[in-house]
């Protein structure tokens, strides 16, 4: 797996991969790779004949109270594993490369990315989609895959690649969890045994609400109790419980249509998302 920092070297990259006729898939990340990230890779050698894979922790999609600085780097492990599992090409530019002097361009979805993580974290998904936009511009894939965990992240990019025509197909893959249903998450390095534990209230309350709203129940209901169930297990602040839309994010009071149950939540300094569908009634 050959490795590049500069977007001439990738170009270049690419295009000997594209001389067999092949075509390209693209894998987003931050580094600090685990099985759902391996699990993208994966899905993408089903969708393509080369896996590109890039690694760039990028500083505009961080507010300024964030975990920037403390996000895990460690990128010779994140490539062996990546080469383990078939990536063609590591995309690896540092912030100066990515941004240089004189940038001055973001691309901003409107509607999808203003609630929920949107809401919570100013700015976040301006960063995400301009970042996206750019990795879509450097590599030019045919395909780029995006994990359901982020199902926001998710939600916005489908949102900017349909708008822009960029003609890239967006693929989602099922969120990937650990034994106690947890989402796997580079952020879960950061929890302490004991947050640990109680972090699985997270994917077992969104399990639960909804159950209790697919058998019929109020989902105002079990959306408070969702809320006191993270509340007992230690999670503060609750950023939100929310039933949307699956399309469009917009919150529903009841699954008429294709729903997502999504909450976004801190457990000690750490804080978590996950999300699950509620099937129409
Ligand atoms: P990162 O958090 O590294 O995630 C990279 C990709 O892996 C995203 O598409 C994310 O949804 C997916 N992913 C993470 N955990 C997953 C899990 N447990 N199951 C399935 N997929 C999972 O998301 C980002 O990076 C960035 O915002 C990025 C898109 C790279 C833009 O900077």
């Amino acid at each position: 797996m050959q490795i590049v920092r500069t977007v001439d070297a990738l170009r270049e990259a690419v295009d000997k991969l594209r001389a067999d006729g092949g075509t390209i898939a693209l894998v987003p990340t931050m580094g600090a790779l685990h099985a759902g990230h391996m699990a993208l890779i994966e899905e993408a050698r089903l969708h393509a004949t080369h896996v590109v894979a890039s690694i760039f922790v990028n500083p505009t999609q961080f507010g300024p109270n964030e975990d920037l600085d403390a996000y895990p780097r460690r990128e010779a492990a994140d490539a062996a594993l990546l080469q383990k599992h078939g990536c063609a090409l590591l995309w690896a530019p540092d912030v100066a490369e990515m941004y240089p002097a004189g940038f001055a361009t973001t691309v901003s979805v409107k509607g999808v990315s203003e609630g929920l993580c949107g809401a919570a974290r100013p700015g976040h998904f301006d960063g995400v989609s301009t970042v996206v936009a750019k990795l879509f511009g450097q590599v030019r894939p045919d395909v780029a895959l995006f994990g359901e965990k982020d199902f926001q992240q998710l939600a916005v990019i489908r949102r900017m690649a349909a708008d822009l025509d960029l003609g890239i197909e967006i693929v989602g893959l099922p969120t990937q969890r650990d034994d106690d249903g947890l989402a796997l998450s580079s952020r879960n390095a950061y929890l302490t045994d004991e947050e640990r534990a109680a972090a699985r209230a997270l994917p077992r309350a969104l399990g639960e609400a909804a159950a209790a709203i697919e058998r019929g129940e109020p989902a105002a209901d079990a959306l408070e109790a969702a809320r006191r169930r993270l509340a007992e297990a230690g999670f503060d602040p609750i950023d939100y419980v929310a039933l949307c839309d699956a399309e469009s994010l917009e919150p529903v009071d009841s699954p008429d249509r294709e729903s997502r149950l999504l909450a976004a939540a801190r457990i000690g300094r750490t804080r978590l998302i996950d999300n699950i569908r509620v099937a129409p009634r």
